[in-house]
C-alpha cells in the first residue's frame, strides 16, 4: 500500500495533506525516512515511525463491545452519541463495521470490525448464527411454547414471516431468549406478539462469543473463532 493511503486511511489527513505532513514530519518505515507519498509500504511487516513513535497498525481486528443504552448503532449521527465514540486509542485511527446491530434502547454485547466480510458473513440471515438476549417484560411471562413454536410478526419492510425462539428460558418477568435471525426489533417484536412489552433488552451473546465481565461502555479484542469456538 501507499504510505499516503496507509497514513490517510488512519486519519493523520487527506491523500493531498499527507504530501506536505511527510515534510513537516519524520516518518520512516523500517528506519528509512519517507518524503514520498508514492512509496509502498506493507504495514503488516514493516515499522512505521512518525516522529519516533510506532504507528499503531494491525488488520484485523474484532472487538467485543458494550454497547450502552443510549447509544446508536451507527459511525456518526447528529442527535445521539453512536458506539465508535466509545473507542479510544490506538483503534480510534481505524473505521469499523457494526456486526449487528442494537436498539437505541437496547444494550449489550455489539461486534466491531475492520473484517468487513467478517461482518458480513455473522450478520447475514443464512448465516443463523445464534444469539442471545435477556429481556425484562412488563409483566410475567407465560408464552415459552407459543415463542418455541414461532409468531407472525413484520420485518423491516412490513413483510410478515414466522419469528421462532431457538430455546428460552423465563422467571417471572424475566427472560433469556435465543434466536438466530436478527430483523428489525425481532425480538421486541415476538415478546409483543404475545401481548409483553419489552422494558428493557440486553443481547449478552453472539454464537459462542460471551459479553462476559465486560463493563458497560468498554470493549476487548477477540479471536474470530471464538464466534465457533
Ligand atoms: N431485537 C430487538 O428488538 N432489538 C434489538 O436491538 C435486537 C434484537
Amino acid at each position: 500500500m501507499r504510505i499516503d493511503k496507509f497514513l490517510s486511511n488512519l486519519k493523520y489527513g487527506s491523500r493531498s495533506e499527507i504530501k506536505t505532513f511527510l515534510k513537516d514530519h519524520v516518518v520512516k518505515v523500517d528506519q528509512l525516512r519517507v518524503f514520498t507519498p508514492s512509496f509502498e509500504v506493507d504495514p503488516n511487516i514493516e515499522k512505521v515511525m512518525i516522529d519516533d513513535e510506532l504507528v499503531f497498525y494491525k488488520y484485523p481486528i474484532y472487538l467485543k463491545l458494550y454497547k450502552p443504552s443510549g447509544y446508536l448503532s451507527a459511525n456518526t449521527d447528529e442527535l445521539h452519541p453512536c458506539v465508535t465514540q466509545l473507542i479510544q486509542a490506538p483503534y480510534d485511527r481505524f473505521d469499523f463495521a457494526i456486526a449487528g446491530r442494537l436498539d437505541l434502547d437496547a444494550e449489550g454485547l455489539m461486534i466491531l470490525t475492520t473484517d468487513g466480510g467478517f461482518a458480513h458473513q455473522i450478520t447475514m440471515p443464512r448465516s443463523h448464527v445464534p444469539k442471545v438476549y435477556e429481556v425484562e417484560l412488563d409483566h410475567d411471562f407465560d408464552a415459552n411454547e407459543t415463542l418455541m413454536k414461532g409468531v407472525m410478526i413484520k420485518d423491516g419492510k412490513n413483510q410478515m414471516y414466522l419469528a421462532r425462539a431457538l430455546h428460552i428460558e423465563s422467571y417471572g418477568k424475566l427472560v433469556k431468549i435465543t434466536i438466530d435471525e436478527g430483523k428489525f426489533h425481532q425480538v421486541k417484536r415476538m415478546f409483543e406478539a404475545t401481548g409483553h412489552l419489552v422494558l428493557k433488552l440486553k443481547r449478552i451473546r453472539i454464537g459462542n462469543l460471551e459479553l462476559g465481565d465486560l463493563t458497560i461502555g468498554s470493549y476487548e479484542p477477540f479471536r474470530k473463532e471464538e464466534i465457533y469456538d
